[in-house]
């Protein structure tokens, strides 16, 4: 029986692996631009990690976790999100005594979790996130937005929509969780039984029910927006206005709560707009989470973040028919005829990537037809031709593939006149 890949997985072949790069490199690149570092932890934490930062009644740890227990007995988790190991690696590595503050993280990787597969919905799926640990400072609400912002834009999105809401301090979440378990209670056998056991848990992720989303309770339910303390409301009113002085258009919405516990205030979402882009709309999420570092062990440290994944972000591209300017061709074919010049282009072809240019040649002893139209397929810009003729002359008929223009180059120059064209053409 053949293999196959496990469900919700994929495989990136040459092609696609191209585009994964250039957006990588784009969001590494602004992030630079911000002043946020790389961070690299763990594909694999302590499974209690998850239950304290995550949250125990969340739907991530209670259904999506990847768990095991290895050979030793610990009880560990495929992370299933980036937010709770890079706070733990902030508090294990007392980041908060770091002269620059705030601490301003980036990272990418992979996140697992056992959700069902559909478009966009993976059970693998890479995560490209931010976390500026260290500062309550609204104008950074604002930057790490206009972050996640900038890398779609500069990739060319339009079609995007960036969803706000506040969930206040901890006050005016209790406040809003006790008018929300008033509003339930009446009529919570109409939900589902996981709203029923929500109710008592955490009311707020009844709000964030897929499978309730259309009951008449919901609509009527209350609004986090009316229950915010006069700090929590003067704290969104900064973000807001600071997102309008950079010109960032944003909608709000009340019932964005996000499906992890750790958030306060300033939560977030950029959804995709783009015709036909289907269910998995939401590209990046995102919030402040100022309880998160002293629930792992760290000292009261605010924090705010966000992570999209780069499978959504690439099907958005799509959908808004954006290309992304990626060249996968070569710069020389070296063209072997005969023993005696096979023998010659391996060092050649050696030589000229040594000078840095993107050289391929012949490794299936085809016949020179057969080789100029591999050049071709490779998207070569040039071909060198060596034959026997050449050989005596120590020189190569270069073609220019794009307009057949044939020059004889001395070998010992063909890294120089390559170097010199290929520029010009870029
Ligand atoms: P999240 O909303 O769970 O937040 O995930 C962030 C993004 O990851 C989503 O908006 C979506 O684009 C992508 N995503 C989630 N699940 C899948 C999936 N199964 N397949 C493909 N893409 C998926 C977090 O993970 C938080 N750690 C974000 C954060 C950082 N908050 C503060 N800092």
């Amino acid at each position: 029986m053949a293999f196959q890949i496990p469900r919700g997985t994929q495989d990136l072949l040459p092609g696609e692996t191209e585009k994964w790069q250039y957006v990588e490199q784009v969001a590494r690149d602004l992030c630079r631009r911000y002043g946020y570092e790389e961070i690299r932890t763990p594909i694999f934490e302590h499974t209690e990690l998850f239950l304290r930062g995550v949250g125990d009644t969340t739907d991530i740890v209670q259904k999506e976790m990847y768990t095991f227990e290895d050979k030793g007995g610990r009880a560990l988790t495929l992370r299933p999100e980036g937010t709770a190991p890079v706070v733990r690696a902030f508090v294990e590595h007392k980041l908060y005594g770091s002269p620059n503050q705030p601490v301003k993280l980036y990272y990418a990787g992979p996140m697992f979790r056992y959700e069902r597969p559909e478009a966009g919905r993976f059970r693998q799926f890479v995560q490209f996130g931010v976390e500026a640990i260290g500062s309550s400072d609204p104008a950074i609400d604002a930057e790490v937005m206009a972050l996640a912002m900038h890398i779609y834009k500069a990739l060319g999105l339009k079609h995007i929509r960036l969803v706000i809401n506040s969930l206040g301090d901890v006050d005016s979440r209790r406040a809003h969780r006790e008018a929300l378990v008033r509003h339930f209670s009446d009529r919570i056998h109409e939900l589902c039984p996981d709203c029923q056991a929500r109710l008592e848990t955490n009311p707020l992720r009844i709000l964030d029910c897929k499978k309730d989303r259309d009951h008449e309770l919901m609509a009527s339910a209350p609004s986090i927006l009316d229950y915010l303390n006069d700090e929590s409301r003067a704290y969104f009113e900064k973000v807001k206005q600071y997102l309008t002085m950079l010109d960032i258009p944003f909608v709000i919405d009340s019932r964005l709560v996000r499906g992890l516990d750790y958030y306060n205030h300033t939560t977030f979402e950029i959804m995709s707009e783009a015709e036909g882009f289907g269910a998995a709309a939401t590209l990046c999420g995102g919030g402040r989470y100022n309880g998160l570092v002293q629930e792992i062990g760290g000292p009261e440290t605010p924090g705010i973040g966000f992570a999209l994944s780069i499978e959504r972000l690439l099907a958005a591209l799509e959908a808004e028919g954006i290309e992304l300017p990626i060249h996968r061709g070569i710069d020389c074919y070296v063209v072997a005829v005969g023993e005696r010049a096979k023998d010659e282009t391996v060092r050649l072809v050696y030589e000229l990537r040594r000078a840095g240019l993107r050289v391929e040649q012949d490794y299936l002893g085809r016949k020179m037809k057969a080789q100029l139209k591999a050049a071709d397929r490779l998207g070569a810009s040039f071909v060198a031709i060596i034959g026997d003729e050449e050989l005596e002359k120590q020189t190569a008929a270069v073609k220019h593939m794009a307009s057949g223009e044939q020059t004889d180059v001395p070998l010992g120059e063909l890294a120089s006149f390559l170097i010199e064209r290929t520029k010009r053409e870029e």
